[in-house]
């Protein structure tokens, strides 16, 4: 599957910026959303780690500042391998995902992996099971 070379270029330069002394596993990812726009993000550490966030939290962020809130592709890219987001990434990909969003994952090497959403969460807690 084709990937756009403009979400690849713009996960790749977030990643450069990344803030990862602790770890010194940079991440950067980029949110396509249907409308064709791209929003970038990369992994923002902590001295205290619990507060750090994700390459794909800080995409995800720059998406719902830029007054978008769907998510049609999201591609995350780290220097080890292609690795995939973690279940609170899931989680927040899901809010604004539906089951066909596609989750590029690429290494450093060109190496692109794509699954879609459901393949990597087919069962999450939704808005529709909050009934109070
Ligand atoms: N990290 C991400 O940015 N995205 C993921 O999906 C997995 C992990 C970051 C968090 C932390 O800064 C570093 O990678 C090591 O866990």
């Amino acid at each position: 599957m084709a990937v756009k070379n403009e979400i690849l270029q713009t996960a790749q330069n977030c990643r450069l910026n990344a803030y990862a002394p602790y770890s010194k596993f940079k991440v950067g990812a980029a949110v396509l959303t249907p409308s064709g726009n791209i929003y970038g993000g990369c992994n923002v550490e902590n001295a205290s780690y619990p507060c750090g966030t994700c390459a794909e939290a800080g995409a995800i962020s720059a998406m719902i500042a830029g007054g978008e809130t769907q998510i049609a592709e999201i591609l995350i890219i780290a220097d080890t391998e292609c690795i995939l987001p973690c279940g609170n990434c899931l989680q927040k990909i899901a809010e604004f995902g539906n089951a066909k969003t596609l989750i590029h994952s690429a290494d450093l090497s060109g190496n692109i992996k794509t699954y879609t959403l459901q393949q990597l969460l087919p069962h999450n807690f939704k808005a529709g099971d909050i009934k109070c």
